[in-house]
């Protein structure tokens, strides 16, 4: 089951948040492992944010954000380690989309590491088209990694 997130997701959503992100796929230092999922640090309310739930569990979460009045930003996707692979990012990513198009927004798109191989197979397979391109635009743990933008139309 997908679901519009609400604030008692915090600290799943924190756990899942933390235990996501790695060089390989972004490019930001680790945060501490306190830092809650929603407020103003991390610029994420509930309401712009998508649960995966199965038998009451929080599994992922996909994130919209406002760029302007046509184009949305799925500004994170990331599903808990232990239940990849078994479609919930795609589902998520599904959902989100759907959730786009309801809200208005006629175009969406992401950032992602050229280094990703897993998120761009996954965003392939969705439909994206690589829009931008910033070749060697990070340089992490010594090696030059390509800043991609992806784009759809909804
Ligand atoms: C990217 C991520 C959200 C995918 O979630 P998931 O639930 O495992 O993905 P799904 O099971 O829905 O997989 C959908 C498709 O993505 C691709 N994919 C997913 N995992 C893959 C893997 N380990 N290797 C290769 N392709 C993979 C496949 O095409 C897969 O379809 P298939 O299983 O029919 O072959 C998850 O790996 C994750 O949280 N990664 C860390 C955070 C991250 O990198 N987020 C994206 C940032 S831009």
């Amino acid at each position: 089951m997908i679901r519009t997130a609400n604030v008692a997701d915090d600290a799943e959503l924190a756990r899942i948040d933390y235990e996501s992100w790695a060089p390989v796929n972004s490019p930001s230092p680790l945060w501490e492992r306190s830092r809650p999922f929603f407020g103003e640090q991390t610029r994420t309310s509930p309401a712009d944010v998508l649960v995966a739930q199965r038998t009451g569990i929080v599994l992922g979460y996909v994130k919209l954000r406002r760029i302007d009045d046509s184009t949305v930003r799925l500004a994170g996707l990331a599903v808990d380690r232990r239940a990849r692979r078994a479609g919930i990012g795609q589902g998520l990513l599904s959902a989100a989309l759907a959730e786009a198009r309801t809200r208005g927004y006629t175009r969406a798109d992401l950032k992602v590491l050229g280094s990703n191989h897993v998120a761009l197979e996954l965003y392939r397979r969705a439909g994206f088209v690589e829009l931008e391109r910033v070749p060697g635009r990070f340089v992490i743990e010594g090696r030059k990694v390509d800043d991609l933008t992806l784009a759809i139309a909804l």
